[in-house]
């Protein structure tokens, strides 16, 4: 049984064995009204001007992979029926192509992207603040991701890292997220003198933990929300940074202030879309929510008239915050280089080479953070 696509793929790869196509790569892309990620082969890309071509070492999974493979969230770059995946990636340099970049300099790459020429978000160095239709964002809509040998990518959206994090810089995205909403965060709290001493992370997932170690560094006290109970791998995570773990099968998020404190700042990374409204009573007065989960359709109730009177008479705030720009992946990469080895030892679960890529996209008990390696890292003398 051969599908369309594995015709059309095996023809690449005879196109490619008779020299017709120069240089093929290995991809990973999902394709239209399939659920599983396929290893696929492509042509390497040609830089355009002003573009580098990127050889890519390692890229990450998180939890928008999965959405996008579901078909929950993302669409198809225009005419063609299949996407490249992943947006958290690392490379290195292979051909620099007259751009202020060289060869051998490890770079992360952003992920919104023009989608039809200029609009004033990307002129103002603030894609990450445009409505819907005014960007494509790579491996998740409207334009392939980094799932491959190799990308191509304008060097204004490429990120210079220290070599020594060219085997983590996956990472540098995700934080990058953390970066913006926390600037997002504290903005909306700078018009009085706001002395946050506790934060609060719902979900215990890559991106709830990365935050929470980000958190560890700033606040006198952290806790972490997640569902699962003891023994858990995420539990000793959270526990070994020093944080306290709160089962929300026991205190449901507005509980939280009774059981422990009432957090000044709130960090929603788990896409259940009851937690930004229970956490309007949950946070301290004059406390923030930062919402970064991205839920499907869902409508319940909600008492409105109590919400709505807390967040006035307390001087609540709630910030909305999606993607990251350059000066957030900068403030990521030394972020990055200042978490601990241990952590992250402890977050990254498995790096899967490309013949085992399947693992990376399973979603079991003990994963946290997977990667895929394309290739290695190797210091040029
Ligand atoms: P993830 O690995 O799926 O993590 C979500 C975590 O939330 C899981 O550990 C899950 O617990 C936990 N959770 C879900 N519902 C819960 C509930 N009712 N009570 C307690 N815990 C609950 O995803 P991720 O990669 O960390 O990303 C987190 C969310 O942020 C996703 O919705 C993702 O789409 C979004 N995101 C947004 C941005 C942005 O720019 N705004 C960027 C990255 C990700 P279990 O382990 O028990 O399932
Ligand atoms: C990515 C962001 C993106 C968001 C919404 C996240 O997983 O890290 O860059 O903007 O999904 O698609
Ligand atoms: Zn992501």
């Amino acid at each position: 049984f051969i599908r369309v696509c594995d015709i059309f793929t095996h023809r690449r790869v005879t196109l490619l064995s008779r020299g017709i196509i120069r240089h093929g790569m290995h991809a990973i892309a999902v394709y239209e009204g399939e659920s599983e990620p396929e290893l696929i082969d492509l042509p390497r890309p040609d830089p355009d001007v002003g573009e580098a071509l990127v050889r890519t070492l390692r890229v990450g999974v998180d939890g928008t992979d999965h959405e996008v493979i579901s078909g929950g969230h993302g669409g198809f770059p225009a005419d063609t029926d299949h996407m490249v995946l992943g947006h958290e990636a690392v490379g290195v340099v292979e051909d620099a192509n007259g751009t202020e970049l060289s060869e051998g300099d490890v770079v992360v790459p952003t992920v919104r992207r023009r989608p039809n020429g200029d609009n004033t978000y990307f002129e103002r160095g603030e894609p990450d603040m445009a409505p819907d239709g005014q960007y494509h964002e790579r491996g998740i809509v409207g334009d392939h991701g980094f799932m491959a040998d190799y990308f191509t990518s304008p060097a204004e959206f490429l990120i210079t890292v220290p070599p020594e994090l060219a085997e983590l810089g996956f990472l540098v995205e995700p934080i990058s997220i953390t970066e913006k909403a926390v600037e997002h965060a504290d903005a909306s709290r700078s018009a009085f003198e706001w002395n946050p001493d506790a934060a609060l992370v719902l979900g215990n997932g890559s991106l709830g933990l990365i935050t929470l170690a980000m958190f560890e560094q700033r606040f006198d006290r952290t806790y972490c929300l997640g569902r699962r109970e003891r023994p858990y791998p995420t539990i000793d995570i959270i526990e070994s940074l020093d944080s306290t773990y709160v089962n929300s099968n026991e205190i449901p998020v507005p509980e939280i202030p009774d059981a422990h404190e009432a957090p000044d700042l709130i960090y929603e990374s788990t896409g259940y879309a009851k937690h930004p409204f229970e956490s309007i009573e949950a946070l301290a007065p004059n406390g923030v929510l930062a919402a970064l989960g991205i839920p499907g359709d869902w409508a319940f109730e909600i008492e409105g008239g109590k919400l709505h009177r807390e967040l006035v008479l307390h001087n609540k705030a709630i910030v909305g915050s999606v993607n990251s720009h350059v000066g957030h992946f900068e403030a990521a990469v030394d972020t990055l280089a200042s978490l601990s080895d241990s952590f992250l030892n402890d977050l990254v679960t498995g790096i899967y080479e490309l013949n085992d890529y399947e693992a990376a996209f399973v979603d079991d008990d003990r994963t946290i953070k997977n990667a895929i390696q394309f290739s290695e890292y190797e210091k040029r003398r």
